[in-house]
């Protein structure tokens, strides 16, 4: 008998269908996520999930399938996940890293010019019929080349996001938990400051952290304050990093300039009057939504899940 593996949405590609040769799979098909109770009822007899970052794989849908032995998560980021709880279980989790990285680093470079440069205003405003010709301060934004990018978190995601930097000739500062080796920020031109350091000389700020206990509201009023009055804060990496009524407040009276935000602190609902902003820019969660990434993702997954099933190591194990 094969084993039973649980996939709680459709995926891009043909990844499932390589799935299908070693376990019965079973997708869930509806546009309309699974509730809590749905999951525990769906996961019971399964071996294996691939799971997604709207699904909580908290302690009681973990306990509900004794049968499991992993979680592939389809995402870089496993906040969703009760990894103390998977691992007293003996349940491997996966994530999907690297694939993703230049896609959401490419997203942040879009949110980051489309904000400095009011794309979508300006979009609008053609759109709207308002174009009657060249005005010397029409829609003005704020020039990016030669200016300080400051990226929070220098993972793989932020060191991509630097690498971009460099066809903008800008200064690079970054703050990380640990600073990188010497010839590493070389090659990236860049510079470890402390937090507030980064806070107060960058001109954008780019998020990169993962969320955790220490990086929930990592950017809150005080943060703010310390930000130039005509800097923009970039995010593309989770929405709870910032107090997002504090930034709306901020947005509101000027007291940054902008933001480009993919992500958002109570997903999918935005904190009121956020989207009545025009200094900000918005994406509903796209970072990695390219075709080619969203199908190596759900290649990278299934590969996770077979290796499980199969008694070999997993590719990109996060709990081993
Ligand atoms: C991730 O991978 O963590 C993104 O947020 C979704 O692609």
């Amino acid at each position: 008998m094969k084993p039973k593996v649980l996939v709680t949405s459709e995926l891009p590609g043909d990844a499932i269908s390589r799935l299908e040769e070693v376990a019965e799979v079973h997708v869930h098909t509806s546009d309309i996520d699974l509730t809590k109770e749905q999951l525990i009822e769906q996961i019971k007899d399964k071996e294996g999930v691939i799971s997604l970052l709207v699904n909580e794989m908290d302690k009681a849908v973990i306990h509900a399938a004794p049968k499991l032995k992993v979680i592939a998560n389809y995402a870089v980021g496993f906040n969703n996940i009760d990894l103390n709880a998977a691992t007293e279980n003996e349940v491997i989790v996966t994530n999907t890293p690297d694939v993703l990285t230049e896609a959401t680093a490419d997203l942040a470079w879009a949110l980051l010019l489309g904000s400095a440069r009011r794309i979508p205003e300006s979009d609008q405003f053609v759109r709207d019929g308002k174009f009657e010709g060249w005005k010397p301060q029409l829609l003005l934004g704020r020039s990016v080349h030669g200016k300080t990018l400051g990226i929070v978190g220098m993972g793989r995601i932020g060191e991509a996001v630097a690498e971009r930097a460099k066809g903008f000739n800008m200064d690079v500062l970054y703050y990380n938990r640990r600073p990188l080796p010497k010839d590493k920020e070389q090659r990236l031109n860049a510079t470890y400051v402390e937090f507030e350091e980064l806070l107060k000389l960058s001109d954008f700020i780019s998020l990169h952290a993962p969320l955790t206990d220490d990086s929930y509201h990592l950017i809150g009023k005080a943060e703010l304050a310390l930000m130039k009055s005509n800097a923009f804060i970039i995010n593309t990496s989770r929405g709870p990093l910032i107090d997002e009524a504090a930034l709306v407040k901020a947005l509101a009276n000027n007291e940054i300039s902008g933001a480009g935000l993919d992500v958002f602190e109570r997903e999918p609902v935005l904190e009121p009057n956020l989207n009545q902003l025009p200094n900000v820019v918005l994406a509903p969660h796209v970072g990695s939504a390219t075709i080619e990434t969203r199908v190596e993702m759900a290649n990278l997954a299934v590969d996770n899940v077979i290796a499980v099933l199969k008694g070999l190591n997993p590719l990109t194990p996060v709990n081993l």
